[in-house]
C-alpha cells in the first residue's frame, strides 16, 4: 500500500456521527502530512464542506470516504487522491468534467471536484451495493442470468459514454457497483482516463484488463472497452480471470500473445453462444472485436433468453412461481407465464424503513410485493399502507410522470422490481396480464377511496 494512503486514512478515520462535534477543519490542509500543520488527527471531520462518515474503500488511486453533504443534505462518494504534479491535478480536473457530464442511469454521477493543497477529490453519486469484484469468486458467483443483465446494463452505459465521445480506459470488476436493487453503474471514468494519460509508462492497479493495444502503448479506442468488458464477463461467468498470473509481466505477455481457455472447460452449463461472445470481446485485433457495446448487448440478450428459457433454470423458477401464484396481482396468470417472469425479474429484499421510491424521481419501476408491507407518505402525511400480493410505482410508469410520494419499507419486505426493459422481454401475452393487474388495482383503489369519503 501507498504510505501517503495509510497516513491519510488513519488522519481521516471514521467519525462516531456526522452530528458530533462540529468543528470544521480544512482537511485538504490538515492532510499535508509532510508540511506538520500542527493538527490533531483525532479531530478531522470533514473534507472540504463534506463530512466523513468512514471509508468505503481504496484502490489504487485514492480513498473512497461516504460523506453527508449539509448543504444537499444527502449521501455522497467521495474519492480523494493526493495530487502528485501540476499535469496530475490538471488531468484530474479535466476528467471530472467530463465524467460529469455524462448522464446516463448506469454511470455513477459525479457531483463535484475540486483540489486543495495536495490533494484532489471527486465527489459522486453513492451507491449502496458491492462492486462486481465480489461476484467473481467461484464461492460466490452470480447466477448466470443475473451476471448477464448486469452486463448488459454496463453495456447500456459504456454504449452512451461512446456516443459522447468518452472511453472508461479502466472497466474492471472493481468499477462497476451493483447496487441494492440488483442494476449496475459504472464508476470511475474521470479517475480512469486521468490515470491512463498521466501514467502511461506505469501501471497503476490491475493490469488484468488492459487490451493488448494498451500493454502496447498504441491507440486507445471503444473496442479497449469492449476487450475489458469481455475479460469482466469472462471472470463473472467463470470464476477465474482471463488472463491470470503471478505477476504484472506474465499478465501482460498472456493478454497480448495467449487465448484464455474456454469458460466451457470451467462452466459446461453455460450455453455455448456465451464463449462466443467472449471470445469476440477479447480479440487481440480491436477491428475484430464488437464494433460497439449495442452489438455486444444485442448477442447478450439473446443468450440471456436461452439461459432463462433453460430447462433446468425453468425448473427453478417454477418452484417459486408455486408460491407466487397465491398471491392476488398474479391471479391472473398461469403457472409457465410466472415462472418466466420470476426467471427475470428481480427479487430484492428491503430492510424496515428503507426507502424504496421518493417522489419526484423520475423512474419507469414499479415493484410488487412478495412479504411485508411499505407505506406511502406526501410529504409528512402518511397516504396509504400497501400488503403483500399489491403493487406500487405503476403511475410513474404507466404515465411516465415523476413519482407522487415517497414509499419505504415498513418492516422488512421482499419486492419484485420490473422495469419497462423487462416487460419487453418478455411475450405480449404476459404485458397484457400485468396491464389487467393494473387496472384491477387502480380500481380497488378507487372505490377503497370513495368507500373511505362516504
Ligand atoms: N460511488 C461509490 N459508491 C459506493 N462505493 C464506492 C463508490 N466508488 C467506489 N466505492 C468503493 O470504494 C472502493 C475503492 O474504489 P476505487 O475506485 O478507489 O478503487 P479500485 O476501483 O479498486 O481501484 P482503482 O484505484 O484502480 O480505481 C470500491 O471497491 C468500492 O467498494
Ligand atoms: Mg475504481
Amino acid at each position: 500500500m501507498v504510505e501517503w494512503i495509510q497516513d491519510l486514512d488513519k488522519k481521516a478515520r471514521p467519525v462516531p456521527s456526522r452530528q458530533s462535534g462540529a468543528r470544521i477543519l480544512m482537511l485538504m490542509t490538515s492532510l499535508d502530512i509532510s508540511n506538520n500543520y500542527n493538527i490533531d488527527p483525532d479531530n478531522v471531520q470533514t473534507l472540504g464542506r463534506y463530512q466523513i462518515i468512514c471509508q468505503l474503500g481504496q484502490g489504487a488511486t485514492g480513498i473512497v470516504y461516504l460523506v453527508w453533504d449539509p448543504f444537499i443534505r444527502r449521501n455522497v462518494a467521495l474519492k480523494v487522491a493526493k495530487t502528485e504534479t501540476d499535469k496530475f491535478r490538471e488531468n484530474f480536473l479535466a476528467e471530472a468534467q467530463s465524467a460529469g457530464r455524462l448522464s446516463h442511469p448506469n454511470i455513477v454521477a459525479v457531483y463535484d471536484a475540486g483540489s486543495e493543497n495536495d490533494f484532489c477529490y471527486i465527489a459522486m453519486e453513492y451507491i449502496k451495493g458491492a462492486t462486481l469484484e465480489n461476484f467473481c469468486r467461484k464461492e460466490n458467483l452470480l447466477p448466470p442470468n443475473k451476471g448477464l443483465e448486469a452486463i448488459l446494463e454496463v453495456c447500456k452505459g459504456l454504449e452512451y459514454a461512446h456516443r459522447e465521445g468518452v472511453i472508461h480506459r479502466d472497466i474492471k470488476p472493481s468499477n462497476i457497483l451493483l447496487n441494492l436493487d440488483g442494476s449496475a453503474k459504472i464508476t470511475d471514468f474521470g479517475v480512469a482516463q486521468m490515470t491512463d494519460r498521466t501514467f502511461t509508462t506505469s501501471i497503476r492497479g490491475t493490469p488484468h484488463y488492459l487490451s493488448p493495444e494498451q500493454v502496447k502503448d498504441e491507440i486507445v479506442s471503444f473496442q479497449s472497452d469492449i476487450f475489458a468488458l469481455g475479460c469482466v464477463l469472462y471472470e463473472i461467468l467463470a470464476g477465474e480471470k482471463a488472463f491470470p498470473g503471478e505477476n504484472s509481466y506474465g499478465v501482460l505477455y498472456k493478454i497480448t500473445s495467449t487465448e484464455p481457455r474456454s469458460i466451457l472447460s470451467i462452466r459446461s452449463d453455460l450455453p455455448k453462444v456465451l464463449d462466443e461472445i467472449v471470445r469476440k470481446a477479447i480479440r487481440k485485433d480491436p477491428s475484430e472485436r464488437y464494433q460497439s457495446c449495442a452489438e455486444m448487448a444485442a448477442e447478450l440478450d439473446v443468450a440471456l433468453r436461452g439461459i432463462v428459457a433453460s430447462p433446468r433454470n425453468l425448473e427453478k423458477s417454477k418452484e417459486v412461481a408455486d408460491y407466487f401464484q397465491n398471491l392476488s396481482f398474479f391471479a391472473d396468470f398461469k403457472k409457465e407465464q410466472l415462472s418466466e417472469l420470476t426467471a427475470l425479474a428481480n427479487i430484492v429484499k428491503f430492510p424496515g424503513g428503507k426507502v424504496v421510491a421518493s417522489e419526484g424521481e423520475i423512474d419507469d419501476t414499479f415493484y410488487i410485493i412478495l412479504s411485508g408491507q411499505v407505506k406511502v407518505r406526501k410529504g409528512e402525511k402518511d397516504i396509504a399502507t400497501i400488503g403483500t400480493g399489491e403493487c406500487f410505482g405503476e403511475m410513474a410508469f404507466l404515465g411516465g410522470q415523476p413519482r407522487v410520494a415517497n414509499v419505504a419499507a415498513e418492516g422488512d419486505c421482499v419486492l419484485m422490481k420490473i422495469t419497462a426493459a423487462l416487460l419487453q422481454k418478455l411475450p405480449d401475452s404476459v404485458g397484457l396480464l400485468f396491464f389487467r393487474s393494473f387496472a384491477r388495482t387502480l380500481v380497488q383503489r378507487l372505490s377503497k377511496n370513495l368507500e373511505e369519503r362516504n
